[in-house]
């Protein structure tokens, strides 16, 4: 089986192919290292898969390495993915999320893809203050970033329905682990922490994620891919639901911190309260639950940063 993976230089897609490759798979993986690319996260594996710097965007490019490598699956991480930079620039979401995913959905269309995954996120059904969204829930994003998600599942379902395209959809909630870019609000804490900053905290702390290891994602994700129906979409979530507050008063207690540091600062706009996925259905038909749990995961995440400084620090 060969395996193209988009985006397989990212914080999610290279740790899918870090574990792909223990498995019996051809890997190919394109990304066209954005700021948020980086293929140090493939440096250990990097022998045994083929790599093309490529932009999903590019037609040329995309249908050329379709001709020559014909994989049977693809799975798609390649996305812009930082809700802040989506408020201030949103062109680039739309471009990468939207134009990207309908050029990956023409190729794999012409070349006859076996199966198509693609990594959808729990953003694309909006905020929920009370019990949580199923496969089922209306989309209702919030942010352009959540938009271009949601609209990337929308072209895909159409695409499903029209051409019997052979898709799946994956909804993950909130990951962190090693690896992450220090936007995101564990290497950020992490990151401002070990430099003696202020750890900015949106409006008092209160949003409540979903949050997941990244190892279990990854096995998630591939699980799916092996044992998944076409044309279905799972929700993947840990149900380890932590304030933002309290996320990073774990961190601070693991580094031996006090509160002092917390700088909470103007709430993002359209700042979504809380999510909360069911994932019974992933549980049921497919067999996978997390393995991690917050208090164990956090840690490991802890200790990969202090290891990892230097390359935190180059970001
Ligand atoms: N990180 C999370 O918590 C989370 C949660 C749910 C869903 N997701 C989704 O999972 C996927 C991966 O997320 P991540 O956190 O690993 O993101 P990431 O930003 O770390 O990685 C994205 C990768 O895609 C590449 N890329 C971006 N645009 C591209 C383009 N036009 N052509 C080729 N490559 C391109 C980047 O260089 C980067 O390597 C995304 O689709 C994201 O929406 C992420």
């Amino acid at each position: 089986m060969k395996i193209l993976i988009t985006g397989g230089a990212g914080f999610i897609g290279s740790a899918f192919t870090r574990q792909a490759v223990l498995k019996d798979y051809q890997i190919i993986v394109i990304d066209n290292l954005d700021y948020a690319g980086d293929l140090k996260r493939l440096g250990e594996i990097k022998k045994q898969i083929r790599f093309f710097k490529a932009d999903i965007c590019e037609p040329s490019k995309i249908n050329s390495i379709f001709k020559k490598e014909k994989p049977q699956i693809l799975v798609n991480f390649a996305a812009q993915t930082h809700v802040d930079r989506s408020i201030k620039e949103p062109t680039i979401f739309i471009n990468n999320n939207i134009v990207g995913m309908q050029v990956l959905l023409e190729a794999a269309r012409k070349y006859n893809i076996d199966k198509f995954l693609h990594i959808s996120t729990d953003e694309i059904y909006g905020e929920i203050e009370q019990g949580e969204f199923f496969e089922d829930s209306p989309p209702n994003p919030s942010s352009p970033y959540a938009a271009s998600k949601a609209a990337a599942d929308l072209l895909l379902k159409s695409y499903m329905r029209t051409y019997k395209f052979p898709g799946i959809i994956v909804r993950p909630c909130n990951n962190y682990g090693p690896w992450q870019y220090p936007e995101k609000l564990i290497p950020l804490t992490i990151l401002k922490i070990l430099c003696n900053k202020k750890i900015p905290v949106y409006a008092e702390g209160k949003n409540v994620r979903e949050w997941l290891y990244v190892e279990d994602c990854a096995r998630g994700i591939a699980e799916i891919m092996e044992k998944g129906i076409r044309g279905e979409i799972y929700n993947l979530g840990s149900g380890e639901e932590k304030q933002n507050i309290e996320v990073v008063r774990a961190i601070l207690n693991l580094l031996n911190k006090d509160e002092s540091a917390i700088e909470f600062v103007k709430d993002r706009p359209g700042h979504d309260i809380r999510y909360k996925l069911n994932s019974q259905k992933v549980l049921q038909k497919v067999g996978w639950q997390p393995k991690v749990r917050f208090a164990e995961g956090i840690k490991r995440t802890v200790d990969w940063c202090l290891e990892h400084k230097d390359w935190l620090l180059s970001k």
